[in-house]
């Protein structure tokens, strides 16, 4: 057992001391969403705790499905756990699907990324992590490494897919997608950046 298993954690039980930053994070990533969110029904792929989706769903009052591939689920929304590849949902099943801080833990980006533009009928909201430097994304790689470690008791899959923010859109414009906005939620170590991307190219106008 390593030292972040033994530390208590957001999936075990009683409070945790990184519970009230990361639900602070949420509300940022929800107020930096909230304007491109298009409902009734929205799918979280990566939910982790599911806080943001719970704000989408109180504030929004949208349906909220939540999906990951482990279980750290703090909310009582629907929430299902999947094999990282294939999402258990049929094609258009979401208005818009976010996928937030999530894709650089894939083992395959491209797949999921492929699978949520699949079970989407409008719009993806994706949020990344991106560096601009090599020590960038180092002090990157660790910061991620030590917060989502203790966050997970070591169960959420590392992050091995950093990229830079020109990199990332061209992911996107390979796969098809319009991008409607760009916007940097935050400058410094963490250069965190949310893309709004459509699927047909008169909504991104
Ligand atoms: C850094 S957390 C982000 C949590 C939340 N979306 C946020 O913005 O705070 C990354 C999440 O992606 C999940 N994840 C890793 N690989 C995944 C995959 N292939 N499909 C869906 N989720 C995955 C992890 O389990 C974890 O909950």
């Amino acid at each position: 057992m390593t030292l972040f298993q033994k530390l208590p954690t957001e999936t075990g039980s009683g409070p945790h001391l990184l519970e009230a930053p990361l639900r602070r994070a949420a509300r940022q990533s929800f107020r930096a969403v909230q304007p491109f969110v298009l409902g009734p029904r929205v799918l979280d792929v990566g939910s982790a705790e599911g806080w943001i989706g719970e704000l989408v769903s109180r504030q929004m009052h949208h349906d909220v499905q939540l999906l990951d591939v482990v279980d750290m689920n703090r909310t009582e929304l629907p929430h299902r756990l999947y094999d990282g590849n294939s999402i258990p949902f049929p094609d258009g099943a979401f208005d818009t699907t976010l996928v937030m801080l999530t894709l650089h833990h894939c083992t395959d980006p491209e797949a999921v990324l492929r699978e949520a533009i699949r079970v989407t009928r409008s719009r993806l909201i994706i949020t990344e992590s991106t560096y601009r430097t090599t020590p960038g994304r180092w002090m990157l790689w660790l910061m991620d490494s030590v917060v989502n470690a203790c966050r997970s008791r070591c169960l959420m899959p590392e992050a091995l897919h950093f990229r830079r923010v020109t990199e990332w859109r061209a992911v996107f414009r390979e796969a098809g997608l319009h991008l409607r906005a760009q916007r940097h939620l935050s400058r410094g170590l963490h250069r965190h950046v949310v893309f709004v991307l459509d699927l047909h190219e008169e909504d991104a106008r």
